[in-house]
Formats: structure tokens, sequence, C-alpha cells
């Protein structure tokens, strides 16, 4: 198998739990050197410890909080003083919406919502393409949501912080190509995690039945697969798509 990983470094965040967990598992099979970067430093160091103990891959873990744009800035420094580099990064640290609907949402759920979905996208990539403008070259993919490219009954608040991700990932696209840097967005649908256990309880399961025309939730790893094709190579004339993994609910 083609280790395409192999000399680079990635840097997942939300990589204590779920979908980034995964893609840090993901990485790491391809052979690169990972940092896992999430709010939850029990979670972290058991993701870096599955990844020692699984891969034959370098992995550290780093205390973020992705609201916080110093914590950020620290996370990136951090990652290129202990592996030297930084090629891949995928922001994915997010949050569920627990309003049921927007037009009763609080403003500390708006608040919440947009200060982690959104505007911890932002500071990630601020501090990535600091980086990576340096270096000339890097790979930036955004966790937006199927809620990022249509609306969704009940999404109101979270749809808005993630079609501001796609906004974000593809204005980033074009200003940065020319400069090495390509960035994408996945946009995946119902995926099984802790977040939409948090969200939809008991429903999760005939919520799933009617998602998509699968007719079944995906598995952290589907999406995670996705990221990884494009931050690598083979991905290398797709630039500022947001890529439904969706199982097909948007086709439809
Ligand atoms: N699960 C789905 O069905 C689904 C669908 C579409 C998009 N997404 C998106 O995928 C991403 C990951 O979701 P998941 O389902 O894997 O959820 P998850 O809850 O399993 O993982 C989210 C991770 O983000 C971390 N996090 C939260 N706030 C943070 C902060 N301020 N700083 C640093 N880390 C923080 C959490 O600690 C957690 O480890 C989110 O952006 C979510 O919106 C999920």
């Amino acid at each position: 198998m083609n280790r395409e990983g192999v000399g680079k470094v990635a840097l997942v965040t939300g990589g204590a739990s779920g979908i980034g967990r995964d893609t840090a598992f993901a990485f790491a099979r391809d052979g690169a050197a990972v940092v896992v970067a999430d709010a939850d430093v029990a979670g972290g160091a058991e993701t870096v410890r599955l990844i020692e103990t699984r891969y034959d891959a370098q992995a550290l873990f780093i205390e973020v909080d992705v609201t916080d744009a110093a914590s950020v800035e620290a996370m990136v420094r951090s990652t290129v003083e202990r592996f030297g580099a930084l090629d891949m990064a995928f922001n994915n640290a997010g949050v569920p919406d627990r309003a049921a609907s927007l037009h009763v949402s609080t403003q500390e759920n708006w608040d919440r919502v947009m200060a982690v979905n959104l505007e911890g996208v932002w500071h990630c990539m601020k501090a990535e393409l600091d980086h990576m403008l340096t270096a000339g070259k890097g790979a930036i993919v955004n966790n937006a949501s199927r809620s990022g490219l249509v609306g969704v009954p009940s999404d109101g608040v979270y749809g808005a912080a993630k079609h501001g991700v796609v906004g974000l990932t593809k204005a980033a696209a074009i200003e940065f190509a020319a400069r090495g840097i390509r960035v994408n967005a996945v946009c995946p649908g119902l995926v099984e995690t802790a977040l939409t256990r948090a969200r939809f309880g008991d429903e999760l399961s005939a919520r799933a039945k009617l998602a998509n025309p699968l007719g079944r939730m995906a598995q952290p790893e589907e999406i995670a697969n996705a990221v990884v094709w494009l931050c690598s190579d083979a991905a290398s004339f797709v630039v500022g798509v947001a890529l439904p993994v969706d199982g097909g609910a948007t086709a439809r």
C-alpha cells in the first residue's frame, strides 16, 4: 500500500472523539505524524495512545480551545516546534446545536455554536495559513455539514455557522490556491458519533433510516477517508469544493 502521508504532518482539531478521532487514525495509517488537538484532554490522550498502539506513526496531543485565538496560535506553534512542519490540517472541532428550532434558540446557544463552529474554524485557518504561506504549501479541510449546503429544519443556527464555514472555505481556496495551498470542506450527513447521540437521543435510528437514500448513518471512518483523500496529492486539482459525504442526502 502506498502510504502517502509518510514524512508529512497532519493536525486534527476535535481529535478526541468521533469524526476527528477516526481522521487522526486515518492520517496515522497513511504514515503521517499526527497532532490531536482538543479541549477534551482525556479523550485526546486516548486517541494518541490508540495511534501509538495500532499504527506505526508518531502522535502528539495538544490541548486547545478553538474559540480562543491565542490557544489556537499556540497549537500551531507547538505542532511546528515538535514535528518541524504542518502539511495538512482538518478543522473539525464542533458542537451540536441544543435548540430545537431557531425561533426558540437562546443568545447563549447562538454565541456558543458560532464561537466553536464558525469562529473556531476561522482562528484555525488564520494560524495554519500563517505557517503554510511561509512554507509555500499545505492542504486544509474544514468540517462543514450537509446543513452547510441546504436548509435543514431545526438546524437554523447550526446551519448558519456551517454555511459560514463553506463561505470561508471557498474564499480562502480562491485567495491562496496560487500560493500552493488547497482549501476544501467536507459536508457530512448524519454520522454515528457522540454529537449525534447528544443531539437526537432515542430518535437517532429512526432519523437514520430517513436521512438519505442509503437509509443509514455514516461511520466516522467514511468521513475520514474523504478528508485524507482531499489532503493527498491524488486531489491535487481539487480546490474550493464543499464535498457532500452524506449517502446521497443532498442529491435528492
Ligand atoms: N456527527 C454528525 O452527524 C455530523 C454531521 C455533519 C457535520 N458534523 C461536524 O463534524 C465535526 C465533529 O463532530 P462529531 O460528530 O465527531 O462530534 P464529537 O462530539 O464526537 O467530536 C467533537 C470534538 O470537538 C471537540 N470540541 C468541542 N468544542 C471544542 C473547542 N472549543 N475547542 C477544541 N475542541 C472542541 C470536542 O471535545 C470533541 O472531541 C463537528 O464540526 C460537527 O459539526 C458532524
